[in-house]
């Protein structure tokens, strides 16, 4: 047994009490669709290359992280199989000591082909992302024709025996008629199913219209029979399910409902800055700090520092000016 002050001193614990354990990383800010939520069409800011922390750098970090109490990581973009050998960067950031799952967010446009080696690289769970499952719904919605790929990708990851897959469903006012059929599909599959209330992040997400979930959750409990639920490792959604627990929907409600107070992540973007919330400008380089040759010790301090420093939540309703950055750029 470790001693309880060790203990305590190996766990990230901010000032609200809340223990992080979950680290969001962007392997890259590319990605092959423009979601109008997401990427503005004929974005530029990309970041350079040089930037992006080299899988030494991500390994390193890590290993930091999880020496502090890290225990869960998701890799996240743009879009992260994009990123050159992601299945090499799955399996040395699954062996590092106290990384006990690693799961991915994706698109789906490139699954199909990948699902086995990424299953066999050591990815736990797949999340995978579907707003239409109308060819011309998703090309407004996601920017691209994408539908036939999006479908494969997620049969690809069934055939690999991903289970359970979870699909996100960003609901807003071009998509909420079709949240029926997506539940359907996803029930016939045996896919867990998240509807994702809009972030207002960017210009292009506050233009979309936005869909408070809580009606639409009353709604599908009646029409579907659903009983509230309780998913293990959940995190913020709230789940309603079949009475034979075959298939759970969930709610993540960040606008209606915020969570802020259960938040347990901190997310690390692809050229190493990492940002306390998702909501806020509070960040940390740690591409500088490990570029400018600092040792393990102060980069240990750093990152206990910057959990001191995590905000207490988001103020997307109060202050809606205040975040300018894209999702493809801190990383769902
Ligand atoms: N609001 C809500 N969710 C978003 N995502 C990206 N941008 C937004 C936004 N503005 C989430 C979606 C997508 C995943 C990659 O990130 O769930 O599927
Ligand atoms: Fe790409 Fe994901 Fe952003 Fe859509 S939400 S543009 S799939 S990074």
């Amino acid at each position: 047994m470790t001693h309880p002050v060790l203990q305590k001193m190996n766990k990230l614990i901010d000032r609200f009490g809340r223990r992080i354990e979950y680290l969001r990383l962007s392997v890259t800010d590319r990605c092959d669709l423009r979601c109008a939520y997401c990427i503005p069409e004929g974005f530029k800011g990309f970041e350079e290359p040089e930037h992006w922390l080299t899988f030494d750098e991500i390994e390193r970090l890590l290993g930091l992280f999880a020496s502090l109490g890290l225990k869960r990581l998701r890799l996240t973009g743009g879009e992260p199989l994009l990123r050159r050998n992601i299945v090499g960067l799955v399996e040395r950031v699954a062996a590092i000591p106290g990384i006990e799952d690693v799961s991915v967010s994706t698109n789906a446009t490139q699954l199909a082909g990948m699902a086995r080696d990424l299953k066999r690289a050591g990815v736990t769970r797949l999340n995978v992302s579907l707003d239409s499952l109308r060819p011309e719904g998703v090309e407004k919605i996601n920017g691209r024709p994408a539908l036939d790929k999006i479908l494969a990708g997620l049969e690809g990851a069934r055939a690999a025996g991903f289970a359970p897959i979870k699909v996100n469903m960003v609901v807003m006012r071009e998509n909420a008629d079709e949240v029926d059929d997506i539940v359907a599909y996803c029930m016939q599959r045996g896919f867990v199913l998240r509807l994702i209330e809009l972030m207002p992040m960017g210009d292009t997400a506050r233009k979309m219209g936005y869909v408070d979930l809580q009606p639409v959750k009353a709604r599908l409990q009646k029409r579907f029979g659903l009983i509230d639920t309780v998913m293990s490792g959940g995190g913020p959604a709230r789940y309603l399910g079949t009475p034979d627990g075959k298939f759970n929907v969930g709610f993540i409600t960040p606008i209606s409902q915020h969570f802020c107070a259960t938040c347990n992540r901190v997310r690390l973007t692809v050229d190493g800055i990492l940002h306390l919330c998702l909501g806020q400008e509070d960040r940390v380089d740690f591409r500088a700090m490990m570029r400018g040759g600092a040792s393990d010790a102060e980069i240990v301090e750093t990152i206990r520092s910057a959990i001191d420093m995590k905000p207490e939540r988001h103020e997307f309703i109060e202050a809606p000016q205040k975040l300018v950055r894209f999702m493809s750029m801190t990383g769902g």
